[in-house]
């Protein structure tokens, strides 16, 4: 099975390095590819220099920040082309951890496949080390929300340690995909699901960073909040038409 490993990056010059090491070692039979937004800090020059003499470490450079959805999507689309079996998602960061990447591929792998694997921290094994108290309280809420909202059973929707098969995205209509921020997650899985596919979650350990910043910000918040409302809203309006249909016949 040929794998892409996706990573996503903005201003993480001193995590990336040391986080494609790591995937170096743990899966060195994946190819990578960092989607870099133009950070101003050099990431984008720093993996442009590394896949020079790597040739399984790629680059896609986009212009400008345009938020984690958009840059996933380019990514996917870049793997899909080249006919990659199996496409994940992961942090610069070093908070999905890379030793634990084989994990996610194994499940991605076996005869009874889901549709996609999810590195989850909030399923019994899985865990989170070094967030502030508010972080932790915002995804397990987060979630929970989720969970209700859209009557699924994802413990951990928004989680960005990822690994999709290919099939899985082909069938999916990624242009339609309009999620900013870090609702993506949540937007990806929901189709998956509504599309008649299937979700595994892997417990992992997420570390929180120790380099650079967390681009998480108010706006994401409010988006996620806004849109995961509506999908429920309309989700919900769909099952009572439905209801009220077979009423009406009954
Ligand atoms: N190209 C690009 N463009 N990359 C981005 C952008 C963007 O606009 N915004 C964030 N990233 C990259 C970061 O550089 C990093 O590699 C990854 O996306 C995750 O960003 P963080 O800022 O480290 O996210 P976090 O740690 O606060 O959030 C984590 O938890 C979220 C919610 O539970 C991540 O794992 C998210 O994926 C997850 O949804
Ligand atoms: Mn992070």
């Amino acid at each position: 099975m040929s794998t892409l490993v996706i990573i996503p990056t903005y201003d993480e010059r001193e995590s990336l390095p040391v986080t494609v090491e790591r995937l170096r070692s743990a899966v060195p039979d994946a190819d990578v590819l960092v989607v870099d937004d133009g950070s101003p800090d050099g990431t984008g020059r720093w993996a442009e220099r590394a896949a020079a003499h790597d040739e399984r470490l790629h680059v896609l450079h986009r212009s400008g920040k345009g938020g984690l959805g958009a840059a996933y999507v380019a990514g996917f689309g870049w793997g899909l082309e080249r006919g990659y079996d199996v496409l994940c998602e992961m942090d610069a960061d070093g908070s999905h951890r890379p030793e634990e990447l084989e994990r996610l591929l194994e499940r991605a792998a076996a005869a009874d496949a889901p549709s996609l694997v999810i590195g989850s921290r909030w399923v019994p094994g899985g865990r989170v080390v070094n967030w502030p108290w508010h972080r932790e309280l915002l995804s397990r809420g987060g979630n929970t929300y989720v969970r209700i909202m859209l009557g699924i059973a994802v413990r951990d929707a928004t989680g960005g340690y990822r690994a999709f098969r290919a099939d899985t995205l082909r069938a999916l209509d990624l242009a339609a995909v309009e999620s900013h921020g870090y609702c993506f997650q949540v937007d990806m899985t929901w189709r998956v699901l509504r599309g008649g596919g299937s979700v595994a979650e892997v417990p992992i350990t997420f570390v929180e960073r120790t380099a650079g910043e967390s681009k998480m910000s108010r706006a994401i918040v409010v988006e996620a909040l806004t849109k995961v409302t509506r999908w429920g809203l309309r989700h919900r309006g769909e099952q009572l038409r439905g209801l009220l249909r077979r009423a009406d016949r009954g």
